[in-house]
């Protein structure tokens, strides 16, 4: 295959071949999709924002020891990651209870969970991303039992250095989904994007639950400045980065 071939167009980014075929362009779209492509629409400078806070969280998990595919990002919206086989499965982390644990339990929103709670769910567009049981992930083949238990260690590693690092960017990290990849040489490691797409974030001084939503819940649930709310979780990034490399 040559250099710079449209491997793949996902929701929110495009995965371009480049001349080494083991290592992967991907381009992050303004597109926003929400309940599974049902509602779309766009967010202004997205793609740019969540490739840059992405670069620099992945760089955070990596200075960490958790390998993952990051390479560098040549441009504003783009990430050169090592070629993976992602894993079909989305792995959520969760502190505090939102979203879809709310709807399917009950639970109020915003209940601070005792321990942080690991859940899997199915990658799969045409069955809506359906949560898995144990049972369900092995019968299916999804992982194998061993690769469960390293995903789980990885995943609350990932929670409690991320936790940590927006903790300082003054955000609570109530939760986020993560997905990992299988390199040439089996090694796993954490995949895709960390993001206001992919994470919920709570501006610390906000207690309203409208007002201090700063991820894609402002899209998903209509609330207004998305833009601006993505605008300001990169800002915050940036400057605790600089902040730690000085
Ligand atoms: P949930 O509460 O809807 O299950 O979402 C849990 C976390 O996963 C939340 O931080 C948003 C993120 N997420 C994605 O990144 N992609 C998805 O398709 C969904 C449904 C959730
Ligand atoms: N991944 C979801 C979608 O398919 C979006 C979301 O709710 O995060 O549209």
């Amino acid at each position: 295959m040559s250099a710079h071939q449209k491997l793949y167009e996902g929701k929110a980014k495009i995965l371009y071949t480049t001349d080494d075929p083991e290592i992967l362009l991907a381009h992050f779209k303004d597109d926003a999709t929400a309940f599974n492509a049902q509602k779309r629409g766009s967010i202004a400078g997205k793609g740019e924002i969540n490739c840059t806070i992405s670069s620099h969280l992945l760089r955070e998990m990596e200075a960490a020891g958790i390998a993952t595919h990051f390479i560098d990002s040549p441009t504003g919206n783009q990430m050169r990651v090592r070629r993976v086989q992602i894993l079909p499965l989305e792995v959520v982390v969760r502190n505090i209870a939102a979203g879809s644990l709310c709807k399917q339990t009950g639970l109020p929103v915003g209940t601070l969970l005792k321990q942080p709670l690991v859940e899997f769910f199915y990658k799969n567009d045409d069955l809506g991303d359906p949560l898995l049981t144990r049972e369900r992930l092995f019968l299916l083949e999804l992982a194998t039992p061993e690769q469960v238990e390293q995903l789980k260690t990885l995943a609350l590693q990932v929670n409690d250095i991320l936790s940590a690092f927006f903790q300082r960017c003054g955000i609570t990290l109530v939760d986020f989904k993560l997905e990992f990849g299988l390199d040439r040489d089996g090694t796993l490691r954490l995949a895709d994007e960390i993001s206001p797409d992919t994470c919920r974030l709570w501006n610390n001084s906000d207690d309203d639950p409208d007002r201090r939503v700063m991820d894609k819940d402002r899209f998903r649930r209509d609330l207004g400045n998305v833009e601006e709310a993505y605008q300001q979780v990169l800002e915050r990034v940036l400057a605790q980065t600089n902040q730690q490399s000085e």
